[in-house]
């Protein structure tokens, strides 16, 4: 990885670059208020529309995907849910990853995201150009990609996986004898590897958001909160998975917030996956885990920059003033090839449904 340590300390300043310029935007919104979420609900309503949220987006999204017909769920449940939609317009709410995979997989359908600038550390830190060259260097390797990836990165690999299917994909190639080339989070690539014990060669990435969770403070609640699980999602420090009583994706963590016995939970991941936790689990206490600890500073502070881009004003404006001015557009050839590794992944998925 020493050929591309200068590019990634590169990509890590357009990080910051992005995050500022998403704070700003959201300092700038438009109020969002009542009045605005009716005028978007009917505008959803009357047109052939359906809404997919991701659980980190602004609750009032997420409240109307579910008033409409819509989803709101993890990465994986929200490209199953848009590939099988019958609906002829997808609006995605949440980063570019999210829109291009719906747009991938439905390419006869309109796919619209509230903005097109709202992107993911990840898929920055992994640039198509350095990646292939880390690809061609390890051409051995069956090359597996975290969803939080472009268009261009899908398409140089043999499997997609979310973080709820990863381990189980990463367990069945090893089981083939495979040695695994793995991109970009490396939290959640030392995480599988542990899990599996498979042969993984790991890009170095990371997400803003999770990687600023710390164990210091951490402890201090944990003494405050003696009977609190704590829920971790696996793009998070080892340090926090290691202490975690239910490490998975966004939907699993909800999950083990039900199935848990703990009367409050310790949560670190997005802020905004409060809303359909608390709506599982409403006589439990949620506490949002500490990021950095005493002293530190935090970029995002538990709150993704880019899904927090996603704004009412915005999805009222894709459904009146800008038709096509919002729509997700994927190059056909890379389409194509990106379609295979995400079909391979839904297939994999289906196959351990039945
Ligand atoms: P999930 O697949 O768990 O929803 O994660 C997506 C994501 O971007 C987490 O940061
Ligand atoms: Fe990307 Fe992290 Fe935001 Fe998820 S939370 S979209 S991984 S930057």
């Amino acid at each position: 990885m020493t050929d591309t340590t200068e590019d990634y300390i590169a990509s890590r300043s357009n990080v910051r670059t992005y995050l500022k310029q998403a704070l700003l935007d959201q300092q700038n919104s438009i109020v969002d208020d009542e009045a605005l979420y009716g005028r978007v609900k009917e505008a959803l309503l009357q047109t052939d529309t359906t809404l997919v949220a991701h659980y980190y987006v602004d609750s009032k999204l997420q409240k109307l995907a579910e008033e409409t017909g819509g989803i709101v769920s993890d990465s994986l449940e929200m490209a199953r849910f848009g590939a099988n939609s019958t609906a002829r317009n997808l609006i995605v709410a949440g980063v570019s990853f999210m829109g291009e995979t719906a747009k991938i997989l439905s390419p006869e359908k309109n796919v619209w995201m509230p903005t097109l600038e709202a992107t993911c550390s990840l898929d920055l830190g992994c640039p198509i150009e350095e990646f292939g060259v880390f690809c061609d260097e390890n051409a051995d390797r069956t090359v597996v990609v975290y969803a939080n990836t472009s268009a261009a990165v899908k398409a140089r690999a043999d499997w997609v996986v979310t973080s709820s299917i990863a381990i189980d994909v990463v367990d069945y190639l090893d089981r083939n004898g495979e040695k695994i080339l793995w991109a970009p989070d490396r939290y959640l690539g030392r995480y599988i590897q542990k899990q599996t014990g498979a042969d993984m060669l790991l890009w170095d990435s990371a997400c803003v958001v999770h990687e600023e969770f710390r164990m210091n403070d951490l402890e201090a609640l944990r003494r405050l909160h003696p009977d609190a699980g704590l829920l971790v999602h696996p793009e998070s420090p080892e340090e926090m998975i290691s202490e975690a009583d239910a490490v998975g994706s966004t939907s699993q963590l909800i999950a083990a917030a039900v199935s848990l016995p703990n009367p409050e939970y310790i949560v670190a991941t997005d802020k905004g996956i409060f809303y359909k936790m608390q709506q599982a689990v409403p006589g439990k206490r949620l506490i949002e885990a500490p990021t950095r600890g005493a002293g530190g500073s935090c970029q995002s502070c538990a709150r993704c920059p880019w899904m927090a881009m996603n704004q009412l004003s915005r999805l009222l404006r894709v459904l009146t003033d800008w038709p096509g001015a919002c729509e997700v557009l994927v190059d056909e050839r890379l389409a194509e090839a990106a379609l295979r590794p995400l079909n391979r992944m839904l297939a994999f998925k289906q196959s351990q449904r039945s």
